[in-house]
């Protein structure tokens, strides 16, 4: 295919970047001719192993911190160019039912998967403007389409990840930039691994294609969405679940 390997000189931020999925994306991003740059926010063991492996260069901050995404923002295009391709993938769980989940736990996972599309989104806005092109995909999930018994907290940061994807969409149109979002099933991933087994097998059972996801799987969408030619797809969400929930 002409342009499957496209554009080397767009700079690819994928945070949470350096382990699971986002491992994943970075890789096919690389693979593809992007200049690919990777954040993290605690494993540095698994951050080093991540850049010894894969030549990217991995930055350590806190998404869910405003200010941080700002600073560590202007430092990666002062060092890497425009961050013109932005996949805003970092994420955590706290699971346990609303009865039992503190102001903590829901607070947490609200700032770390849904404040902080709007810190990154922020902070590479109008760089993407001054290029009249952006790509930005948000990394939802199936939790935030269908529910998850023991999610609250994540099901409403993952669907509100959907919202957001659709409302800046609309904003960014003008200036040539896209936003979409990617929804994974279950995927095999450090994650995924910290569900208890038999919750986890009984999940699995509900699968259509009888298996986890393989983080490729998901980073293959994002990388499609990420092209020059996409142009005409944003606001859009891509399911990628195994046939778990059709929507
Ligand atoms: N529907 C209805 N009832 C359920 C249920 C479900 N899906 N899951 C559990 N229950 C019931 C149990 O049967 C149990 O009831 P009984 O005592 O009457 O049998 C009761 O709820 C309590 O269940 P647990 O013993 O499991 O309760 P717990 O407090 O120890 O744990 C939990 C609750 C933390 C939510 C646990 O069930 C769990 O970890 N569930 C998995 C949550 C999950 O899928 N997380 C996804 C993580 S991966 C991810 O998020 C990535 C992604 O995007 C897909």
């Amino acid at each position: 295919m002409k342009d499957e390997v496209e554009n080397t000189a767009r700079t690819a931020l994928v945070t949470g970047g350096t382990r699971g999925i986002g491992r994943g994306i970075c890789e096919l991003l690389k693979e593809r001719g992007y200049h690919v740059v990777a954040g993290y926010a605690g494993n540095v063991e698994k951050a080093e192993q991540f850049t010894t492996e894969t030549g990217i260069q991995a930055y350590r901050w806190d998404v869910s911190d405003y200010e941080a995404c700002q600073s560590i923002m202007a430092e990666i295009a002062k060092q890497h160019g425009p961050v013109t391709v932005l996949v805003n993938n970092a994420g955590i769980t706290r699971d346990g039912t609303l009865r039992k989940m503190s102001y903590e736990n829901w607070m947490d996972v609200i700032q770390t998967n849904l404040s902080s599309i709007f810190n990154m989104s922020k902070a590479c806005w109008e760089g993407m403007i001054e290029e009249k092109f952006g790509r930005i995909v948000n990394i939802s999930s199936i939790n935030g389409q269908a529910g998850q018994y023991g999610q609250v907290n994540y099901c409403a940061a993952k669907a509100g990840a959907i919202g957001m994807t659709k409302a800046m969409a609309q904003e960014g149109a003008r200036n040539g930039i896209t936003v979409n979002a990617v929804a994974p099933g279950y995927v095999a991933t450090d994650m995924v691994a910290a569900v208890p087994e038999n919750v986890l097998e009984k999940i699995i059972s509900t699968i259509p294609v009888g298996r986890l996801g393989d983080p490729l799987e998901i980073a293959r969408a994002v990388w499609f969405l990420a092209r020059e030619d996409s142009k005409f797809i944003t606001g859009s969400t891509i399911s990628i679940n195994g046939g778990q929930h059709m929507y």
